[in-house]
């Protein structure tokens, strides 16, 4: 298995390409199952969820092509997908493939919207908390779904198709709204949903349904009104860049003192992320070209956050902003109010000589002089990420194991930190 090996202590300084967001490319792809046209996706992150996302979707009978590099890209450019659901050849999604990529149980708005049934499994358990879709369940009942469980998986059936209703979600869902969201563009009729996630990726999906031939009202808002359609047709769409990647290396600067351009950032999509850095002491600069991050010689400060949904703290950022926190001038308070049990980065980062107090959902974390480099393990993507970041300002080589988890979420960080003058490479096994 293939460890990343980091030795900390250098600035970052340079360009680092944001691609194109993982969370919108994987239920921009599962739209595709909504039409027998042909969905054409711009800037797709090369990643290993998408990979698998993709074979996920040929099970299904989806035929995905993809346009490699062409001479001329810019170098941060991602790839072109086109995805086509001529025929919808098989309406379960079973066990191996929905327990190994969660966002695959998605697939059941849209292939019950189409096809009138879809049996999906349920995703079971994960290394950040139980995640239970009953959500996502109580929207596909409110469009007419009938919904069965049977032997650990989903059945649902509506033999003559979803009619638009109300759903009114009791918790914000980001997955519960792009399943209600993907299901109604394709419901007879009208559709509300309240309360619904407000996360740009919702959005940018939302957007691409209106180019397929949907009807939405609201888009960013907490309440979308879709008026859905008998057929959606082929569209193009460029995914939005990736801001749990911006805010990831934003903090990775921060922790070097070094002084970084994020190509193709936005900085509309992480205002609260980066105002929380500002308050520490980081200097961020918009331009048109991305966002530029640098800390000269300033110590950093220690901030109180809550994560939230968005406009909120993201719970993405969570591990990263601990790990920066981990070496700022004073005692940090970092709460997890999304997920329970996101907090398995705080032994790991102990490893390199963190100082952090877990009290409930609460993590105190009181800042050290410094790190020191030690091997260590990683259970989730972001997790990983943040065990990175502080690598980076660790004394010493840090070995990172588990690395399957960046890749599933991190286009070539080997590559665009070390370009910016990181010491850090992959180790193959
Ligand atoms: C999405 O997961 C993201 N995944 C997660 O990113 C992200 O952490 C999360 O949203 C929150 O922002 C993708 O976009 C692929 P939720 P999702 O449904 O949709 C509870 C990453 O690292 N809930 O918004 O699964 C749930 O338990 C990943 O890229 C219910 O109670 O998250 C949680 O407490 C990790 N019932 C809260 O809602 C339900 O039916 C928010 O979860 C569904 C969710």
């Amino acid at each position: 298995m293939d460890r990343i090996r980091v030795i900390g202590g250098s600035r970052l300084e340079g360009t680092i390409p944001i691609s194109g967001a993982k969370n919108a490319a994987l239920p921009l792809m599962i739209a595709s199952l909504l039409t027998a046209d042909t969905l054409t996706l711009k800037n797709v992150p090369q990643l290993a969820d998408v990979i698998q996302l993709g074979r996920i979707l040929g099970n299904h009978g989806v035929d995905l092509t993809i346009a490699g590099k062409r001479p001329g890209d810019a170098p941060g450019q991602g790839q072109t997908f086109r995805l086509t659901a001529h025929d919808i050849v098989d309406t379960v999604a079973p066990y191996e493939m929905v327990s190994r990529m969660r966002a695959s149980f998605w697939v059941l708005g849209p292939l019950v919207a189409r096809m009138g049934k879809a049996k999906v499994s349920l995703p079971g358990g994960c290394a950040i908390g139980t995640r239970p879709v009953d959500l996502h369940l109580e929207a596909l009942r409110a469009l007419g779904a009938q919904i069965d469980l049977e032997d650990g998986y989903v059945i649902a059936s509506a033999p003559k198709g979803l009619s638009g209703g109300r759903i009114s979600f009791a918790k914000v869902s980001v997955g519960a709204t792009h399943n209600a969201l993907m299901a109604a563009a394709r419901a007879k009729g009208e559709t509300i949903i309240e309360n619904a996630a407000r996360e740009p990726e919702v959005g940018d999906v939302a957007e691409c349904l209106v180019k397929m031939g949907a009807k939405i009202d609201g888009i960013g808002t907490s309440t979308l009104t879709i008026q859905g359609a008998d057929e959606l047709k082929a569209a193009a769409h460029t995914v939005l860049p990736d801001r749990i990647e911006t805010g990831t290396y934003a903090m990775a600067v921060a922790v070097t003192g070094g002084d970084v351009m994020l190509d193709n950032a936005r900085a509309d999509l992480l205002e609260e992320p980066l105002e929380v850095l500002r308050k520490a002491g980081v200097e961020i600069t918009t331009t048109n070209r991305g966002i530029r991050i640098s800390r000269n010689g300033a110590g950093l400060k220690p901030v109180k956050v809550e994560t939230q949904p968005f406009p909120g703290f993201p719970t993405d950022l969570q591990a990263q902003l601990m790990a920066l926190m981990s070496v700022a001038e004073g005692t940090s308070t970092i709460r997890e109010t999304i997920f329970e049990n996101r907090f398995m980065h705080v032994q790991e980062l102990a490893r390199l000589g963190a100082d952090i107090a877990l009290d409930g959902d609460v993590a105190l974390v009181s800042g050290v002089k410094g790190l020191r480099g030690a091997q260590v393990m990683a259970t989730d993507l972001r997790a990983s990420v943040s065990l990175v970041i502080a690598g980076l300002a660790a004394e010493g080589e840090t070995v990172i194991n588990r690395v399957y988890h960046l890749d599933r979420g991190f286009e070539r960080i080997e590559e665009k930190l070390s370009r910016c003058g990181a010491q850090i490479e992959r180790l193959s096994a």
